[in-house]
């Protein structure tokens, strides 16, 4: 009789352990997967394409914004006055040391962010000619 209670109390014990190691994978699983395969998994099923239509660029806006619109709308909080030690709008002294990395790493870095420089400098859906643009319009009269 006791060697039974015994058995069942293990079968229990087995049981919650499963249970345990079951919850702790499913919990791990989320964080094991990379950002990118979450992005596929949360994008949209299909994409709509209207015959005779002109395509609608990824970021959804219908045609490239021009440099000092972006610049106005994205960059001038931090670039007019140089928050945080941002290059200011058309000042040389500020800009030639960071064009002098060469254009493709100043273009990366805004791309990406650089410090306290978000990335593309929190114009999300900009696209990279975009911010290409914007960057050129701050450099334009140096
Ligand atoms: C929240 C403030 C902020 C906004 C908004 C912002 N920037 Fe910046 N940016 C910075 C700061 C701060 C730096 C300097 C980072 C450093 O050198 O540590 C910087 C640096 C840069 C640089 C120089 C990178 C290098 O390699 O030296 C470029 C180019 C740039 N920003 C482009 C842009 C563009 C284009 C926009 C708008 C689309 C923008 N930024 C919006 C704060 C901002």
């Amino acid at each position: 009789m006791k060697r039974v209670n015994v058995v069942k109390t293990s079968r229990v014990l087995v049981a919650a352990l499963a249970v345990v190691v079951g919850s702790a994978a499913a919990a791990m699983l989320p964080q094991a997967q990379s950002t990118s395969s979450l992005e596929q998994r949360i994008a949209p099923i299909g994409k709509v394409r209207v015959a005779g239509a002109t395509p609608v660029a990824e970021s959804g806006s219908q045609q490239a914004r021009a440099g000092d619109a972006v610049y106005k709308q994205f960059c001038a909080a931090c670039h007019t006055s140089g928050v945080l030690n941002a290059p200011k709008l058309n000042d040389a002294a500020d800009w030639e040391p960071r064009l002098a990395q060469g254009m493709d790493t100043v273009l990366r870095h805004a791309i990406e962010g650089y410090n306290a420089m978000p990335a593309k400098g929190t114009c999300g859906n900009c696209s990279d000619d975009e911010i290409q643009a914007a960057i050129d319009y701050m450099i334009a009269e140096l």
